[in-house]
């Protein structure tokens, strides 16, 4: 086969430490299936302020745009808290999304049986949750306007949202035809009773429907949403909704899963072109420690092999190894519900490594 390139970026705190074992995974995926992969590292995020200046050098940008994909880690950290947007970690991370064209990310959340005592809900709530919430990654207030001035009153801090119609008609279509794959049920997200970008988003996403009259859609609004997911988990499919309440709403469902730690995503452009990252940050408090579940980014690069590259049976390989080890018994600490003993990231990894075969 011919030799696919993947765009390693790590970046800070736990990034290297999980994006190190879901790389091993790649690699072993190759040799059991007969791909072939080559990756290219460059520095991402609070690294490369530190040693180039800024959070997305020039260089690593280029080697993300010569790969097929982009694998990576996360940014972040207290060292970097206080710095002026620019000299920002996170601002590496819009900036890498919105020059990718990377408008939608995919974060499904699925809850392993076995893991039903790791979360903090009870396992019957739980009970079938399967959902893929569909976050818009490149508007609306992350990207909007911002800036300070001075008034009577002291000093003003100022965020815009803006959409238009184009940048939801393409995430709204990119919903519909996820949910045609799946149960065929969305719920459109948005907070329509106050914001005209909501008005918007839900006129526009009516709109949408009519193409695809097979799609049972609910418009619900995002507080309410954020409610039913705890209440009734498994009544969702596909949940499509702007950027921040998307972001807000993924780290919700994470829990769902029993951690932060399972939670993969997939941002996509227009093509097959994709970046793949884990959901979490970079986790300060744990950095360093071996304490991170490397799952997360492990089902990331699964997502990777099904959807830019389109290795299906490598994918399920990589997904059926973790549902192995969990049924096993095997936890980090994350997920351990106090229970088993926990494993550090490299123990981890290396058992999903041993368990993936054709
Ligand atoms: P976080 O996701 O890094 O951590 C939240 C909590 O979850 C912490 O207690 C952490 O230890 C735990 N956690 C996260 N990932 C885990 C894993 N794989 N295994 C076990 N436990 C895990 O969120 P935060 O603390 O709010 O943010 C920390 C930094 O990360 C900030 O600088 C933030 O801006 C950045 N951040 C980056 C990304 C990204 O790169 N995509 C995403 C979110 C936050
Ligand atoms: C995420 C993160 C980022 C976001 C931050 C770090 C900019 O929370 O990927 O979910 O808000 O998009
Ligand atoms: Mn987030």
């Amino acid at each position: 086969a011919e030799t696919k390139k993947i765009a390693v970026i790590a970046g800070d705190g736990i990034g290297p430490e999980v994006v190190a074992e879901a790389e091993k995974v790649l690699h072993k995926v190759g040799e059991v299936f007969g791909y072939s992969f080559e990756t290219e590292h460059a520095l991402f995020g609070g690294i490369a302020i530190d040693e180039k200046g800024t959070p997305l050098p020039a260089e690593t940008l280029e080697v993300c745009k010569r790969a097929d994909a982009v694998l990576l880690g996360a940014v972040g950290g207290p060292k970097w808290d206080n710095n002026p947007k620019e000299l920002r970690p996170e601002t590496g991370l819009l900036g890498i999304r919105k020059e990718l064209g990377l408008f939608s990310n995919l974060r499904p959340a699925v809850v392993f049986d076995c893991l039903k005592d790791a979360s903090t809900l009870k396992p019957e709530v739980l009970e079938g949750t399967d959902l893929m919430v569909v976050r818009e990654l490149t508007g609306g207030i992350y990207f909007g306007e911002k800036f300070r001035r001075q008034t009577e009153q002291g000093e003003e801090a100022v965020d815009t949202c803006a959409y238009n119609a184009a940048e939801v008609e393409r995430i709204a279509r990119q919903a519909f035809d996820i949910a045609m794959k799946r149960r065929k049920k969305l719920a459109s997200v948005d907070k329509a009773n106050v914001l005209e970008t909501s008005r918007l988003w839900r006129e526009t996403v009516i709109r949408i429907a009519e193409e695809y009259p097979e799609v049972e859609l609910e418009h619900v609004l995002v507080d309410n949403c954020a409610m039913q997911l705890l209440r009734r988990p498994s009544s969702f499919d596909v949940i499509v909704t702007e950027n921040m309440f998307g972001d807000i709403l993924s780290d919700e469902a994470a829990m769902l899963t029993g951690s932060i730690g399972m939670l993969a995503s997939a941002s996509l452009g227009e093509g097959s072109y994709g970046l793949y990252e884990p959901v979490h940050g970079s986790a300060p408090d744990i950095a360093g420690q071996g304490l991170a579940n490397p799952i997360a980014t492990i089902l990331s690069t699964a997502l990777m092999l099904r959807l830019t590259f389109g290795y299906g049976e490598a994918a399920d390989a990589i997904e059926r190894a973790v549902a192995e080890v969990l049924d096993a018994g095997h936890r980090t600490s994350d997920i351990a519900a106090g229970r088993a003993e926990a494993l550090s990231t490299t123990q981890m990894g290396e058992l999903i490594l041993n368990a993936i075969r054709k």
